[in-house]
């Protein structure tokens, strides 16, 4: 069988599933970078996209708005994928200007750095207390019991959701998930559940005269004149749950997996904890673990010497992007002490550019920095698992065995 180093690259299509079993195909995405940059995928069905592989070309797509839009046709190859288009288009992510610009300006009043940062000392005792429920066995499953439950927990907690409802999310958000990964995945009636319970949640904290929600801030918020109606608040909400939650999840797994392949880059980390940051920007880079979002084109356009013409899908790979040899010294190595590199796990860039990235990092952080402090002599303790998937690059189960400790929450 062909392999990825002697495959035919014009044969190929790189969407098959069978070329992400053992994760990203990094040796082909460097042969595409290489030799076809911007190259014609098709598809099982006879259709097709141009799949872009170079950072410079990302980077282009994405700050491009209107060449290559995300509203005409949507982020993902089938405009319907998960959830229906005129559904869809009420999300952020799934905009063009001015719409975008508008909407954007009002969510992002509840992502400045001063509301994150005053989420770090809820975070770390979420932490502690997920740490407190194994600690004391010696063994866990990483992807389980520490990467799934906190960015959930975090995220229901934004959103005003009470505590014993966070196994309800967890169910839906898993239904997402799993909508993802079909062809033609449906998640219709679980949105309508989870649209129904959150507006129960909206009234409910409205009733209660509650004012430091998320749902209470994005109520107040006003830019320019506009607010945000509460049914365009309940969407925004869906999209956390999407946006938010597994990207957080599998960073936060697969960067730790990475860490345990890395014994010496896990023991730096312990002796010196003050690295964390830096090593948390290597762990978004070498995961990248949104690995593409597509655009659709609006209007005949060069690209890397290629003539994409109005309709045509392209195919960020944002995966390839943070590895490419132009921007990054040695980029398959996994080197925690990279500093600041510019990689594109929070996608390309421009106007899209992940507006929950602090938190993520803030979490991916804090989860580092009180796993290291307390487990000691980690290692893995078995195989691990990933999510079969082209598009997410996650871990279901991250088996890890460690010296039993003793449990700190009050
Ligand atoms: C490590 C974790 C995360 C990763 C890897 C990630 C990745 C991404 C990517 C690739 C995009 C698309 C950018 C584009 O199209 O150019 C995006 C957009 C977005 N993300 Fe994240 N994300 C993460 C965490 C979060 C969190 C924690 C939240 C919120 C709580 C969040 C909220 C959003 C939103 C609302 C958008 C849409 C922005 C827009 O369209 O203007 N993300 N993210």
């Amino acid at each position: 069988m062909a392999t990825t180093t002697d495959v035919d690259l014009a044969e190929i299509d790189i969407m098959d599933m069978k070329w992400f079993a053992d994760g990203a195909p990094h040796d082909l995405f460097a042969r595409m970078r290489a030799e076809a940059p911007v190259r014609w995928n098709t598809l099982p069905s006879g259709a097709g996209f141009w799949s872009v592989t170079r950072h410079a070309d990302v980077s282009a797509i994405s700050r491009d708005t209107e060449t290559f839009s995300s509203y005409e046709g949507g982020i993902f190859l089938d405009p319907d994928h998960i959830f229906p288009l005129d559904v869809t288009r009420n999300l952020l992510l799934y905009m063009d200007p001015p719409q975008h610009t508008k909407y954007r300006k009002i969510l992002q009043t509840a992502f400045v750095p001063a509301t994150v940062n005053a989420l770090e000392d809820g975070v770390r005792a979420r932490v502690t207390k997920t740490i407190d429920a194994f600690i004391e066995r010696g063994e866990a499953d990483f992807a389980q019991d520490v990467a799934i439950p906190i960015p959930l927990a975090v995220l229901t907690e934004l959103m005003g959701v009470p505590e014993e409802d966070i196994p309800k999310f967890a169910e839906w958000t898993e239904q997402i998930e799993v909508a993802s990964r079909s062809v033609k995945g449906d998640a219709i009636p679980t949105l309508m559940e989870m649209s129904g319970y959150l507006h129960q949640q909206i009234e409910r904290q409205i009733a209660e005269g509650t004012t430091d929600s998320l749902v209470m801030r994005l109520r107040n918020a006003e830019v320019e004149g506009e607010k945000l109606t509460d049914p365009e608040i309940l969407v925004f909400f869906g999209l956390l749950a999407f946006a938010g939650n597994d990207t957080t999840r599998n960073t936060t797994a697969t960067g730790f997996l990475e860490l345990l392949r890395h014994p010496e880059a896990l023991a730096a980390l312990k002796a010196d904890p003050s690295i964390i940051p830096v090593a948390v920007e290597e762990i978004l880079r070498y995961t990248t673990v949104v690995q593409w979002f597509a655009r659709t084109v609006t209007k005949d356009v060069e690209l890397g010497g290629q003539q994409l013409k109005a309709g045509d899908k392209v195919v960020m790979w944002y995966t390839s992007a943070s590895r490419d040899e132009d921007v990054f010294e040695d980029p398959q190595t996994f080197d925690i002490q990279r500093v600041k590199p510019d990689h594109k796990a929070f996608g390309g860039g421009g106007r899209h550019f992940c507006l929950g990235a602090g938190l993520a990092r803030l979490e991916i952080r804090v989860i580092l920095e009180e796993v290291i402090r307390r487990l000691d002599d980690v290692e893995l303790a078995g195989d691990f698992k990933r999510v079969p998937n082209n598009w997410a690059n996650g871990l279901e189960h991250l088996p890890i065995r460690f010296k039993p400790g003793a449990r700190e929450a009050a």
